[in-house]
């Protein structure tokens, strides 16, 4: 497990410039206009700013970049950063650049001198988010755990205003933990371990055993897990920061902590990257964190379905039929089409038991969609115009790709199987339609929905904005977003 980066807000004072170690950053938008910090900056340096702004590489620079000076004559640091940025930026401008900025300087401790620039608390979440670090499983040589100084003139105020964007990034940070793991390390029993923890942050927290799930019918969930060493559980979450007799806004996620395929199995090629197959599960898991951090005033309930798919004498094979906990029937056709599985029996017990004012699952459900909309976009399908827009709305301001996909009849009909009620598979065209459309059978007419395929933004092999190479934490700022904008 990581820890976040630290951030202190001081008093913005001149003076600390010369003396602080570790980098140095000052702000100066385009068109080379110095502030108080600027201008300290090129009096101790004997005017290697001022030539730095007159420079072809300063002019050529845009909104977000950072110009390093390294070892700068006159100050202590190691390196005098410039962010280039405007003295109102918009939010995402100021979250790239602390982003930027933080990137660069690679783990090491930072003062950042805003003086009373906007966005500073945007400034810090783009810093805090791209510090993240998984050195959990490094005995050597990881980066130095710095820490983040901003130099404000109403720092009590900027610090306030950062808090909540702190408890976000804490969950940002949960959720990359948790995808980032390794299968050996995070089973389903040492997943279910960490969501109970957070029952410190006062959420209430309970874990359903393999004989509960059984007493509930959730059959097509178990059988997933069944050829596995590691118990199968569902975790739910409930988080009451609203109106007791509000109805909860219901959270679902696929969490497979490993998937071989099954007796479907996995070509080996790759398949170490199936440990992120209970991203989804991790999303909801840090969701529920940044909203118990930041006190939400809402009631959120988060469910996961915790299993590993696993081949075995005890696995589920090929043509098997099972019965969900809603009692319809399954033709297992392919054991690697698993996460659906999984989701549909939680899906119906979050309906059943929470009736819920809306429902939103995420998963790596398909290859499918990241065929469709490689790593940039999530896939996004709804049965609710309303609920889909709120949620596509707030994840544009969050800067976090979601691309809304079709549903239809014709895509339903391609589940039909001959001995059962529906088959698992559709075949392989809209692959990610037909996993959806496996879904939505299992949603009740009136519970708007939102299902969110996450196998192409969930983990990524080259860094992002915000995050090192590996699990991005994609999601969890849309939706604490949404919670806040729809049910706050
Ligand atoms: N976990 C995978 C989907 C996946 C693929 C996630 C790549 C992340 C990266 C899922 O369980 C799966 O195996 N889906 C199959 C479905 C098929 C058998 C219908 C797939 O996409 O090939
Ligand atoms: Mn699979
Ligand atoms: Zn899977």
């Amino acid at each position: 497990m990581s820890s976040l980066i630290p951030v202190r807000f001081q008093e913005f004072d001149l003076d600390a410039m010369a003396q602080a170690e570790g980098r140095v950053a000052i702000i100066i938008p385009s068109d080379g206009k110095m502030n108080p910090a600027a201008r300290r900056a090129n009096r101790l340096t004997k005017g290697a700013v001022a030539r730095l702004v007159e420079s072809e590489k300063f002019g050529k620079s845009k909104t977000g970049d950072v110009i390093s000076m390294a070892w700068p004559a006159g100050m202590a640091a190691e390196a005098l950063d410039v962010v280039v940025l405007p003295r109102r930026p918009e939010a995402d401008e100021a979250r790239k650049a602390g982003a930027a900025l933080a990137k660069s300087a690679g783990g090491k401790d930072m003062l950042v001198m805003v003086g009373n620039q906007a966005h500073t608390e945007n400034l810090a979440l783009g810093m805090v988010l791209r510090s993240y670090d998984f050195n959990a499983h490094k005995t050597k040589d990881s980066e130095g755990s710095g820490s983040i100084t901003i130099g404000h003139s109403k720092p009590k105020e900027a610090e306030a205003e950062f808090a909540p964007l702190y408890a976000i990034a804490d969950g940002v940070r949960m959720t990359r933990d948790l995808t980032n793991e390794p299968a050996n390390v995070l089973t389903t029993t040492e997943f279910a371990d960490r969501l109970v923890e957070m029952q410190e942050l006062g959420l209430e927290v309970e874990v359903l055993e393999e004989d509960k799930l059984a007493e509930l019918g959730m059959r097509t969930l178990l059988s997933v897990g069944q050829g596995s060493a590691s118990p199968s559980k569902v975790v739910v979450m409930h988080w009451n920061g609203g109106d007791k007799d509000d109805a909860p806004l219901a959270l679902v996620g696929k969490g497979v902590v490993f998937d071989t395929g099954g007796i479907s199995l996995k070509p080996a090629g790759g398949m170490e990257d199936m440990t992120m197959d209970m991203g989804g599960a991790g999303v909801v898991a840090g969701t529920m964190r940044a909203l118990a951090k930041r006190k939400a005033k809402a009631n959120v309930v988060g469910l996961v379905g915790l299993v590993e798919n696993m081949p075995s004498g005890n696995a589920t094979r090929p043509g098997d039929v099972v019965k969900s906990m809603k009692g319809d029937t399954v033709e297992i056709i392919n054991t690697d089409a698993e996460g659906r599985l999984v989701l549909c029996d939680v899906m119906w017990y979050a309906q059943e038991r929470f009736n819920p004012v809306g429902m939103i699952d995420l998963a790596t459900l398909t290859g499918a969609i990241i065929i469709g909309l490689g790593h940039e976009n999530a896939g996004v399908f709804s049965n609710n115009d309303t609920f889909c827009d709120a949620f596509l709305k707030s994840a544009r301001a969050e800067d976090e790709g979601a691309w809304r996909m079709p549903l239809g009849d014709a895509y339903d009909k391609l589940l039909k199987s001959r001995i059962a009620d529906m088959k698992n598979v559709g075949g392989r065209p809209a692959g990610s339609i037909t996993a959806a459309q496996f879904l939505q059978r299992f949603v009740k007419e009136d519970t708007p929905w939102i299902h969110l395929d996450i196998a192409g933004v969930a983990s990524v092999s080259s860094e992002t904005s915000y995050a090192p190479k590996g699990a991005t934490g994609w999601g969890v700022r849309a939706l604490s977003r949404f919670v806040q904008d729809n049910f706050e």
